[in-house]
């Protein structure tokens, strides 16, 4: 089946194409679809809903979208759905600095207990619509470890593992992330469709 993500984010596409394989994932920019939604939402699920929804209007095809962040709980779940954009207003602009602004504000507590959050919402057709959230628990560092994955990948200390998801191959994240859990459940919904 075609299916359109609601993304330009390359690392997203991957995880989610291993997973979603023979189905082809065609992401806007591959067919200079302008595409670039307000997520004015106040949750994961009610904004991976406005994207998918508004993909699935501009193409006519099943599309399917991501919204995901990290949840902290000693910041009372912040960033959460702001993940992509912390610190922007005062100039956090990519992923490194994201990841410092966050160190520093967790600076002195112990408490460093987060999680990763990923909704994904397939909208199939006009009134159908299916949505999956998954999680993958861990432990803020206080020092950012490993280069795989992206965004906050290097300060999530995965116990079991002995490593943060940065230092994952990508099998062992796609196995145990809060996004591989989500795609494998809604590939799930997908063999059911006609
Ligand atoms: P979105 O594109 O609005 O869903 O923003 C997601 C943001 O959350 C990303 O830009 C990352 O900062 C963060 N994020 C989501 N999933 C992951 C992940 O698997 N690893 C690391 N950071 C993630």
């Amino acid at each position: 089946m075609k299916i359109y993500l609601a993304s330009g984010n390359a690392h997203k596409r991957g995880e989610i194409s291993r997973i979603l394989y023979p189905h082809t994932i065609t992401i806007p920019s591959d067919e200079h679809i302008a595409f670039d939604p307000e997520e004015t939402a106040d949750s994961f699920f009610g904004n991976a809903l406005i994207k998918a929804k508004q993909l699935f209007e501009i193409t006519g095809f099943p599309a399917v979208a991501d919204d995901s962040g990290i949840c902290v709980d000693a910041l009372n779940g912040e960033p959460g759905i702001y993940s992509a954009r912390y610190g922007a207003e005062t100039g956090a602009g990519d992923d490194k600095a994201r990841n410092r602004l966050l160190l520093s504000n967790m600076e002195g507590i112990t408490e460093r207990k987060c999680r990763f959050i990923c909704n994904m919402v397939l909208y199939y057709d006009t009134d159908r619509f299916y949505s999956v959230q998954e999680t993958l628990e861990g432990i803020l560092v206080t020092e950012g470890r490993g280069t795989g994955g992206f965004g906050y990948d290097p300060l999530v200390y995965l116990p079991e593992y002995g490593k943060t998801v940065a230092e994952l191959t990508p099998e062992e994240k796609d196995a145990c992330s809060h996004r591989g859990k989500a795609v494998r459940k809604l590939a799930c919904i997908i063999e059911t469709l006609q």
